[in-house]
C-alpha cells in the first residue's frame, strides 16, 4: 500500500463521520451529488478521501501520457466530477474511452486557480473499470438527436439529457404523492387487467392466451398426432373383450382377487378410451362457439383488456374511504403518431367524494401548481439544463403557472373565443363550431396565445364525453373539465361523475354501450351514491410541460407507441 493510501475501512468511517460528505448507506463510495451540489461547489471538502464510482462522460489523456482527465458522472446531479488519474496508477488508455465504468479512490483537492471546478479527485487507487470499445460503443461523442437515442434505448440514459429527464420525472412521482398525501387521499393500486371499458372509446389492447394456447395446440397435434377413428374403434374393442372376460370370471365364479383384478383391467381399457375420445375432439385454432370466438375458453373466462384509465375501479374507493387516487401505467390502442400520444404512458388520478366540479378544478390546479414550485425547490440544475438546452422559457413557465391563478372558461365560450379568432384572420385546421371536440391547434390556441396560461375548459357538450361524466341541468352539456397548458394542451381531463343511477344507466344505452360490464359501477349508484369527482393528468405530458422537451417518446423511459415496443 502506498503512503498516502488509506485501508477501505478507514476510508468509510472517516467519511460516515462527517456529514459533508457522507458515504452511500448500501454501496461503498459517496454519491458525486454529496460533493458537487454543496453550496462552495465542494471546495470546502479538499483533504478528503474519498471512493467514488461513475461513467466516463469525456476522457482525455494529458502531459504526454503522464495523467489522465476524467468527467465523471453516476447519475446522482448533472454536474461531472473531474478526476485525474497518473500513468503509475492505472492503465490510462482503458480508463478514458467515453462509456467506462470507473470505481476509484482517491483525495478531493482544490483544482488551480482559474479553472471552472471548485474540487477535483486525485486518484490513488483504481478499484474497478468496466471497460469499453470504443469502436463499438452504442452512443459514441458526437452530440447526439433523441431520434437517434430512441434507437439505442438501453443506453440513453447514459446521455445528460435523459439522465435529467429521469431525474425530473422521479421529482414530479415525489411530489405527486407527497401533494396528494398531504391532503389524505389513500393511495390505491388498481388492476392492469380489465373486464371494462373506462372511456368506453374502445381503443383497449385485449389480453389473451386463445393465441398461445393455439399455438402450442397446434404443435403438439403435429408432434403428437390425434386418434383416428380406428384407433377409437380399436379402444371400444378393448373395452368389449376386457367386459366380456370380465362377465365371464364372474359366471365362472373365479375368486375375488382375479376377479378384481381384471375390473382394474377394464376400468383402464374405458379411460383410455376417454382419453382418446378427448383428444380427437382437439381441434387446431381459436376455438368457437355459434360462429364466434368462444372467450369462456379464454384466461379469465371471458374477454379481457389492460387499462385505460384505474378510474372506475378507484371510484370504488373513493365510494368508501372519500379521498383516493391511483398512479399507475395505462394503455391505449389508439394509432395516433403524434407528439404527445404514446400507446403505454403513466396517469395520475385523484378521486373525492362530497367534491364537485369546481373542488375538482381546485384540487388539480393546486396539484400542478405544487409541482411546478416542487421542481423550481428541487431540480434546479436539471432544470438549467433543461433551459440552456431545450427550451428557454421552461423556468420562467414554471414560475409563472406556480403563481398565476389558471383561467376557468365554459366549452361555450372557449368555442365563441375560436370563432372570433377565425374572423379575425386565424386559420385552423379544423372547423370551429360548437359541438366539435376541440382539436390541440385550438386547445393550444387558447392556452399559448389567447391566454398565456393555463386554462380550464368546463362544461363540453355530453355527445364528445364519457358516460361518467355528470349531466348538466341544461341536459346537453356535462360536468367535465380539460386542463390546457402552455407547449401541450391538454395535461388534464375530469369531471364530476354522474352520481344518479337512472341517468348513468340511460348515459351508458344511449352511448350504445353494453350495460353488462357496468352493472357493478351502476351499484356504485344504487347503494350509498355520492357527489363525486376527479381527474387524470398524463404524467408524461406534465414532463414534457415541464422540460420544454418535444417529444413524449423521449420523457418515458421505455416508448411505447405504433410499431415499436424495444425491450
Ligand atoms: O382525458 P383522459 O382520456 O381521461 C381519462 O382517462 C379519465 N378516466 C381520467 C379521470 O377522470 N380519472 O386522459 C387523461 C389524461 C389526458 O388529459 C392526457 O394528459 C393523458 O391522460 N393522455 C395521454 N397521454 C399520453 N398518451 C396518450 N395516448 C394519452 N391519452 C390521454
Ligand atoms: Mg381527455
Amino acid at each position: 500500500m502506498a503512503d498516502n493510501e488509506l485501508p477501505v475501512d478507514q476510508v468509510a468511517t472517516m467519511d460516515l463521520n462527517d456529514d459533508a460528505v457522507q458515504r452511500h448507506q448500501f454501496s461503498d463510495r459517496v454519491l458525486i451529488k454529496s460533493i458537487l451540489t454543496r453550496p462552495d461547489g465542494g471546495a470546502g471538502l479538499a483533504g478528503r478521501q474519498v471512493r467514488v464510482g461513475g461513467w466516463v462522460k469525456t476522457g482525455r489523456e494529458q502531459g504526454k501520457g503522464s495523467f489522465a482527465f476524467l468527467e465523471v458522472n453516476d447519475g446522482s446531479c448533472p454536474a461531472n466530477l473531474q478526476v485525474i488519474v497518473d500513468k503509475d496508477v492505472a492503465d490510462l488508455g482503458q480508463l478514458v474511452p467515453t462509456g467506462t465504468c470507473v470505481y476509484v479512490e482517491g483525495m478531493l483537492k482544490n483544482p488551480p486557480e482559474g479553472t471552472k471546478q471548485k474540487i477535483e479527485l486525485r486518484v490513488q487507487k483504481v478499484v474497478d473499470v468496466g471497460m469499453v470499445d470504443p469502436a463499438k460503443y452504442p452512443i459514441p461523442k458526437t452530440k447526439l438527436t433523441l431520434e437517434f437515442l430512441r434507437d439505442r434505448i438501453p443506453f440513453r440514459p447514459r446521455t445528460n439529457t435523459i439522465a435529467a429527464v429521469a431525474r425530473i420525472r422521479n421529482a414530479l412521482a415525489y411530489a405527486t404523492h407527497t401533494f396528494l398525501q398531504k391532503q389524505g387521499f389513500l393511495y390505491i393500486h388498481t388492476p392492469i387487467i380489465t373486464t371494462s371499458d373506462c372511456e368506453g372509446a374502445g381503443e383497449m389492447f385485449q389480453v389473451t392466451t386463445l393465441i398461445s394456447d393455439a399455438d402450442k395446440l397446434e404443435k403438439e397435434l403435429i408432434k403428437n398426432p390425434p386418434p383416428s377413428e380406428a384407433d377409437i374403434e380399436a379402444a371400444k374393442l378393448v373395452i368389449k373383450e376386457k367386459g366380456e372376460a370380465v362377465a365371464k370370471l364372474k359366471s365362472d365364479k373365479a375368486g375375488r382377487e382375479a376377479i378384481s383384478a381384471s375390473v382394474t383391467e377394464l376400468t383402464k381399457a374405458k379411460e383410455n378410451l376417454a382419453k382418446l375420445e378427448e383428444r380427437s375432439k382437439l381441434k387446431p385454432g381459436i376455438p368457437q362457439k355459434d360462429g364466434k370466438i368462444d372467450y369462456t375458453q379464454d384466461f379469465f373466462a371471458r374477454q379481457a383488456f389492460l387499462t385505460v384509465s384505474g378510474q372506475l375501479q378507484v371510484e370504488t374507493y373513493a365510494c368508501a374511504v372519500s379521498n383516493v387516487y391511483t398512479f399507475g401505467p395505462t394503455f391505449r390502442a389508439e394509432h395516433s403518431h403524434t407528439s404527445r400520444h404514446l400507446a403505454e404512458f403513466w396517469m395520475v388520478e385523484p378521486e373525492m367524494a362530497f367534491s364537485d366540479l369546481k373542488d375538482d378544478m381546485n384540487c388539480a390546479e393546486a396539484y400542478v401548481k405544487f409541482m411546478c414550485d416542487w421542481l423550481l425547490d428541487h431540480c434546479f440544475d436539471d432544470m438549467e439544463f433543461m433551459a440552456k438546452n431545450y427550451d428557454k422559457s421552461c423556468i420562467n413557465r414554471l414560475r409563472m403557472v406556480a403563481s398565476t391563478p389558471f383561467e376557468r372558461i365554459t366549452y361555450t365560450e372557449a368555442v365563441e373565443l375560436l370563432e372570433v379568432a377565425v374572423k379575425e384572420g386565424k386559420h385552423f385546421e379544423n372547423k370551429v363550431e360548437w359541438g366539435i371536440d376541440l382539436a390541440s391547434e385550438h386547445e393550444r390556441y387558447l392556452t399559448e396565445v389567447k391566454f398565456q396560461k393555463p386554462v380550464i375548459v368546463y362544461n363540453y357538450p355530453k355527445g364528445i364525453k364519457a358516460f361518467y361524466m355528470r349531466l348538466n341541468d341544461d341536459l346537453k352539456t356535462v360536468a367535465a373539465m380539460d386542463v390546457l397548458v402552455p407547449k401541450v394542451g391538454e395535461l388534464i381531463g375530469g369531471s364530476q361523475r354522474e352520481e344518479r343511477y337512472d341517468v348513468i344507466k340511460s348515459r351508458i344505452e344511449d352511448m350504445g354501450l353494453p350495460l353488462e360490464p357496468y352493472e357493478w359501477y351502476l351499484d356504485l349508484r344504487r347503494f350509498g351514491t355520492v357527489k363525486h369527482s376527479g381527474f387524470g393528468l398524463g404524467f408524461e405530458r406534465m414532463i414534457l410541460f415541464a422540460t420544454g422537451i418535444d417529444n413524449i417518446r423521449d420523457v418515458i423511459p421505455f416508448p411505447r407507441y405504433p410499431g415499436r415496443a424495444d425491450l
